[in-house]
Formats: structure tokens, C-alpha cells, sequence
């Protein structure tokens, strides 16, 4: 039976990038004879515009009866104004929480051909692979209560809640640790444990977790040390496993070092691999509108979806290496070029990896 595959493009350059991950996605569908049927619909600002609300109840049925969802970015200044309840960025966070996707893959991987693209010095960052996994349905994002209020004396205030459960840890440690047994082996737990009662026990459960793997040599660091530290030498990194906030700053961090968060894709897993795939930036509303984005994080998405939800481990490869063929080009969308290379744009980008990809 084929496999059906949502596709949510969302705001901003999310269409644009979308529209080029589509086209790498079906040439793998015809290539790979993958029998993967697409259908298309709205999350964030442009479901607000067509149905009122940021996720429609219809769409979250598709996205559940689908075999794996792709999305694109959502939010812009559109909707900024609009009551917080239903902004785009609550689409998302429902979709995730409703589809039960705790594990969030984040790998930042430094393309060779990229080094002199990262903001850091190229020694720092040669040979850069690092997974950071991201709890993302649970803590401060989700917490309750949450209020924003008026005091007596008339000043306002508002506060969120961070709490996690020892279940919420355990699930997304054992993510961490059997990520890292396939990988490097080195597990780094990054909380704020010196101050907050959740990271208390987050670390707690972690070491417990651990006795399960004594194949994987855990560690545990303070949240500001390992920005810091992700920017002095990232490469002593193998997993990092993290809290839902935590994962979204230290994430976009570690995009820098692979050269822009135009390279960052994602995976998010509920606990049979069932995924929704999207690159970890937004939609880019400085930039939207003018063919310029970076397709590449949305590409690697696709890649990631052939990889986890399907173990279409050869299609995945592929998809990878094209990329790389395309590096190798010398091709490059604005956010990743430098002298000496050709400066590209979203669609001309998209096309070349199709190119690639078919010479496979
Ligand atoms: P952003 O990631 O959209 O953009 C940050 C910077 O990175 C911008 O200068 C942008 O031009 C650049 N950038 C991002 N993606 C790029 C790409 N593919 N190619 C080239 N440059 C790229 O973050 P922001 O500006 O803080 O947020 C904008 C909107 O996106 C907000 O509404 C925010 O809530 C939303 N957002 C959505 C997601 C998501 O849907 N997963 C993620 C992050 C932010
Ligand atoms: C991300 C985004 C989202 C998050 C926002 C848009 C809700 O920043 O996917 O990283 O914070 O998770
Ligand atoms: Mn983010």
C-alpha cells in the first residue's frame, strides 16, 4: 500500500523551500519506487487565513492518518498582532503535542565544502557531527499554569510553569543514549540543575537512565557553559540530550557552526518513529518573497524522513550526497557564500540537487 506523506509549507519562505523539497522528495519517490502519495494543506498564519485557526481540526486528522509529515516554517509579523491563543506558532506546538513527538533530532553536521562558511575558525569546526536531542513536548513550552495578569495595584505580570515528569525524562533520555550507542558513544546532558527543580530531576533520571548503558559515557554540563562551550570546541560533543527550551536556543547555536540555519534539518519522533520533518529555522519573513532561501535544511528533512520513518536508508544517502555534489559545484544561496562561489537562488538551488540526485 503506498505511503502517504503531508505536506504543511506554512509561511514565509516555507512554500518556497517546501516546493523545492517536493521535488527532490518525488524524484526519490520515482527513483527509489518508494509508492509515497503527497497531499498538501495549511499550518500557522496560512491556516488562520483559510480556516481561522493555526491547526484545523481536519488537518490534524490528515496529519495523524499520514505516514510521515513535511513542513515548511511557520509565523511572520501577519499575525503577530493576534491573540497569542491562536498565533501560528500555537499551530505547531499542537501539532507536535497532539501527534506525541517528544524526540526532536537536531544533527548539525559541518559539510566540508561549508568550513569556511561557519562563523568560527575552520580548525574548530573540521569534521563537525553533532546530534542535539530536543524534549518537544513537555517543559516551560506546555507547562501550566501559565497566566499574564493585572496585579491589584494595576501593574501587569505574567509567568510560565517548567515542569517535567520522571516518565517525560526517561523517554527522551533512552532517545539520547540509543542515539548515542550508533554514534560516538559520548552522551552530554545539558540542564540547569544548579538552580531549577525540573533539571534537578532531569539529571537525576538521567543517571538512572544510564545504568541501562554503560556502552555510552555520560556527562552532564550547566545550559550556559554549553553555549559557551559549543562555541569554544563543539567537536567534543557527540549526543547532546536536552530540555524543550534548552534544545531550541542551543540548537540555533549550533547551526552557525555548520554555516548558516539554512543547513539544519530536523526530525521529530513520537516512540514508533512516526515523524513530522521541517528545517529547525523559521520562516524567514526578512527574506520571504525573494527566491533567496536556503532549501538545503528542508532538503535534509526529506532526507531524515526516508531515513527514520521509512528505512529508506539508500534513498536518504543519496539525497545526502547530492547535496554534497552540489556543494561540491561550488553553488551557494546567499547565507552560505562566500568569494569564489557561484551565489544562487532558492529554486536554482533545488533544481541542481534534483540534477544530482538523478545522475545517482
Ligand atoms: P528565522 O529562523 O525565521 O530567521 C532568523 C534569521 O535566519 C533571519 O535573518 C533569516 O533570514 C535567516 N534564515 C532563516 N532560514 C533561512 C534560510 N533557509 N535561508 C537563509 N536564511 C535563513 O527566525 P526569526 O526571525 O526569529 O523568526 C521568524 C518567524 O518564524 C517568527 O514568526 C517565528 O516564530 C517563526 N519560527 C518558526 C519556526 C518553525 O516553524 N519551526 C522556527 C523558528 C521561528
Ligand atoms: C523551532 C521554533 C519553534 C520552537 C517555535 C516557532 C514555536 O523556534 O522549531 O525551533 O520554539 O520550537
Ligand atoms: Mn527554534
Amino acid at each position: 500500500m503506498s505511503k502517504q506523506i503531508l505536506i504543511l509549507p506554512g509561511d514565509g519562505i516555507g512554500p518556497e523551500i517546501v516546493a523545492e523539497a517536493v521535488k527532490v522528495l518525488k524524484l526519490a519517490n520515482d527513483k527509489f519506487e518508494l509508492d509515497f502519495e503527497l497531499s498538501f494543506d495549511d499550518l500557522g498564519g496560512a491556516a488562520i487565513d483559510r480556516y481561522g485557526v493555526p491547526l484545523a481540526d481536519e488537518t490534524l486528522d490528515r496529519a495523524r492518518a499520514a505516514d510521515a509529515v513535511l513542513l515548511g516554517a511557520v509565523g511572520g509579523p501577519k499575525w503577530d498582532g493576534i491573540d497569542p491563543a491562536i498565533r501560528p506558532e500555537r499551530g505547531l506546538l499542537k501539532i507536535r503535542s497532539q501527534l506525541g513527538l517528544f524526540g526532536n533530532l537536531r544533527p548539525a553536521i559541518l559539510y566540508p565544502q561549508l568550513a569556511s562558511a561557519s562563523s568560527l575558525k575552520p580548525e574548530v569546526v573540521a569534521g563537525l557531527d553533532i546530534l542535539i536531542v530536543r524534549e518537544l513536548t513537555g517543559g516551560i513550552y506546555f507547562g501550566q499554569p501559565r497566566e499574564s495578569k493585572r496585579l491589584e495595584n494595576g501593574e501587569r505580570m505574567a509567568y510560565d510553569t517548567l515542569p517535567y515528569s520522571e516518565r517525560e525524562i526517561r523517554r527522551i533520555a533512552k532517545v539520547g543514549f540509543d542515539m548515542a550507542r550508533v554514534r560516538g558513544s559520548k552522551l552530554c546532558s545539558v540542564d540547569k540543575a544548579n538552580v531549577l527543580a525540573s533539571s534537578q530531576l532531569w539529571r537525576a533520571v538521567v543517571e538512572e537512565v544510564g545504568k541501562d548503558y554503560p556502552d555510552v559515557e555520560l556527562s552532564h554540563m550547566y545550559v550556559d557553559n554549553a553555549a559557551m562551550q559549543l562555541v569554544r570546541a563543539p567537536k567534543q560533543f557527540d549526543v547532546i540530550v536536552t530540555d524543550n527550551m534548552f534544545g531550541d536556543i542551543l540548537s540555533d547555536e549550533a547551526s552557525m557552526l555548520t554555516g548558516s540555519i539554512g543547513m539544519l534539518p530536523s526530525a521529530s519522533l513520537d516512540s514508533d518513529n512516526k515523524g513530522m520533518y521541517e528545517p529547525c529555522h523559521g520562516s524567514a519573513p526578512d527574506i520571504a518573497g525573494q527566491g533567496i532561501a536556503n532549501p538545503l535544511a528542508t532538503i535534509l528533512s526529506v532526507s531524515m524522513m526516508l531515513r527514520y520513518s521509512f528505512a529508506q536508508v539508500a534513498a536518504a544517502d543519496a539525497i545526502e550526497r547530492a547535496v554534497s555534489d552540489v556543494l561540491d559545484q561550488g553553488l551557494r544561496t546567499g547565507d552560505i557564500w562566500s568569494e569564489g562561489q557561484t551565489r544562487v537562488g532558492t529554486t536554482q538551488m533545488g533544481d541542481a540537487v534534483v540534477e544530482a540526485l538523478a545522475k545517482l
